[in-house]
C-alpha cells in the first residue's frame, strides 16, 4: 500500500511539474521577440520634432569622441548601395549565423547605438528609425554582387552638401526630406557619419531651430520686365 502511494504521488508531482513547466514556456512563447515599442507620449508640441531630440544624449560623447580617420565614411560609400538617394540601403554584410529573422534585436544590437564591430572593421551606422524592427521588409541582403548587367541607367542626383547656405556661416537649408530622418543625429554625428556631412555642434541639440527644410520652388520669370500699371488708365 506504502509502494502504491510512493509511486502515486511520485506521478502526481511529475505531473505537476509538467503542468508547471509546459505553462511557463507556454507564456514565454507568446512573449513578442520585440524590443517594446516606447509610448508616445502625448504632451510633445510637434510629434515630427521629437526625433531630433531622441539621440541628444549621445551630444556630448560625439563631440568629444576622436575623429577615426582610417575608418571615416563619405558620401560616396554612403550612397554606393543606394539604388537613389532615400533609397533604403542594401545590407553590405552577412547576417549572423542561423539569421532567419526579420530584423528587431539582432540588427538593434548593432545599429541601435552604433559602435566598431572587429568582424565588419567599420563602425556600424545607427538607424534612424529603431522603431521600425521589421528591418529586413525594406532592407534586403546583398546576395550578389555579380548577377546583374551593367546599364546605361543614370542614378539620380543626390542632392549637395555644402551648397545650402543663403550667405557664408548661415545654416544650410535641409537638401532633403525629413520623413524618417527625423532622428538628425543618427546620420550627422559619431563615428559613422559620412565624413562630409558629420556635423561641427551636435551639441546644440535643437537642429531645426536652425536648419529649415528646403522646400523652395522656382518659377522660370524668363525676363523681367516691370508692368507699368499706369499705361492702362
Ligand atoms: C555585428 C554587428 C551588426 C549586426 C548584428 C548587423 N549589422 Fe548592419 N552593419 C554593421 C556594420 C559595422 C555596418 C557598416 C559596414 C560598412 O560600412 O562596411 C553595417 C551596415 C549596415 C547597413 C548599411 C548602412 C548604410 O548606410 O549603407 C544596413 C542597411 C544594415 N547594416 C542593416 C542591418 C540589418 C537589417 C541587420 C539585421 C538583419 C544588421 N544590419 C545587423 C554591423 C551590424
Ligand atoms: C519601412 C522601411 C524601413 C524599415 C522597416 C527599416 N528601414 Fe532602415 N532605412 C530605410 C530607408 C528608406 C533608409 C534611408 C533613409 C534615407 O536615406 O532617407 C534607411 C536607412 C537605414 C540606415 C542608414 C543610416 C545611415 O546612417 O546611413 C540604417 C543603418 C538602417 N536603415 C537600419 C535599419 C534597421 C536596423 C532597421 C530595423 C530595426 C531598419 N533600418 C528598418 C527604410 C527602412
Ligand atoms: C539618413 C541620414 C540622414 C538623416 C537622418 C538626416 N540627414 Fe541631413 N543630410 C544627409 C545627407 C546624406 C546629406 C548630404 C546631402 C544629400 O546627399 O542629401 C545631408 C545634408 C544635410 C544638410 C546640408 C549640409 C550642407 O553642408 O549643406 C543639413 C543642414 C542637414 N542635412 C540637416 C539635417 C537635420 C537638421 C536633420 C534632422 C531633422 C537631418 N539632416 C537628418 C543625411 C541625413
Ligand atoms: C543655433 C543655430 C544652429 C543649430 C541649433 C544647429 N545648427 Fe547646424 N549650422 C548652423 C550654422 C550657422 C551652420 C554654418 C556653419 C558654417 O558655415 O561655418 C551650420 C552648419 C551645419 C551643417 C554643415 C556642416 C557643418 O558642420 O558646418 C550641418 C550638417 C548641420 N549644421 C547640421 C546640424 C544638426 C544635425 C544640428 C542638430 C544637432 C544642428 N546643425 C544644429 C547653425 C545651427
Amino acid at each position: 500500500m506504502k509502494k502504491r502511494l510512493g509511486i502515486i504521488s511520485f506521478f502526481v508531482i511529475l505531473f505537476i511539474t509538467f503542468i508547471v513547466i509546459w505553462n511557463y514556456s507556454y507564456k514565454k512563447g507568446l512573449e513578442e521577440a520585440y524590443i517594446p515599442i516606447k509610448e508616445q507620449s502625448l504632451d510633445f508640441g510637434i510629434p515630427s520634432e521629437k526625433g531630433v531630440f531622441t539621440r541628444a544624449e549621445f551630444a556630448l560623447d560625439y563631440l568629444n569622441m576622436p575623429v577615426d580617420e582610417a575608418h571615416q565614411r563619405s558620401l560616396e560609400t554612403y550612397y554606393d548601395n543606394r539604388a537613389y538617394p532615400g533609397a533604403p540601403p542594401s545590407i553590405p554584410h552577412e547576417l549572423l549565423k542561423g539569421e532567419r529573422g526579420i530584423g528587431g534585436k539582432a540588427c538593434l544590437q548593432c545599429h541601435q547605438n552604433g559602435g566598431f564591430v572587429d568582424k565588419f572593421d567599420a563602425y556600424a551606422p545607427v538607424t534612424p528609425h529603431p522603431e521600425m524592427i521589421n528591418c529586413r521588409q525594406c532592407h534586403v541582403a546583398q546576395n550578389t554582387q555579380t548577377l546583374f548587367a551593367i546599364s546605361n541607367a543614370t542614378k539620380i542626383q543626390a542632392p549637395k552638401a555644402g551648397v545650402n547656405n543663403a550667405l557664408p556661416g548661415s545654416p544650410p537649408m535641409m537638401p532633403h526630406g525629413i520623413q524618417m530622418r527625423e532622428n538628425c543625429l543618427s546620420c550627422h554625428a559619431g563615428p559613422a557619419a559620412p565624413k562630409e556631412i558629420r556635423v561641427t555642434h551636435p551639441e546644440r541639440v535643437n537642429c531645426r531651430q536652425c536648419h529649415v527644410p528646403d522646400i523652395r520652388e522656382f518659377a522660370d520669370v524668363e525676363i523681367f520686365r516691370r508692368t507699368n500699371n499706369h499705361q492702362n488708365e
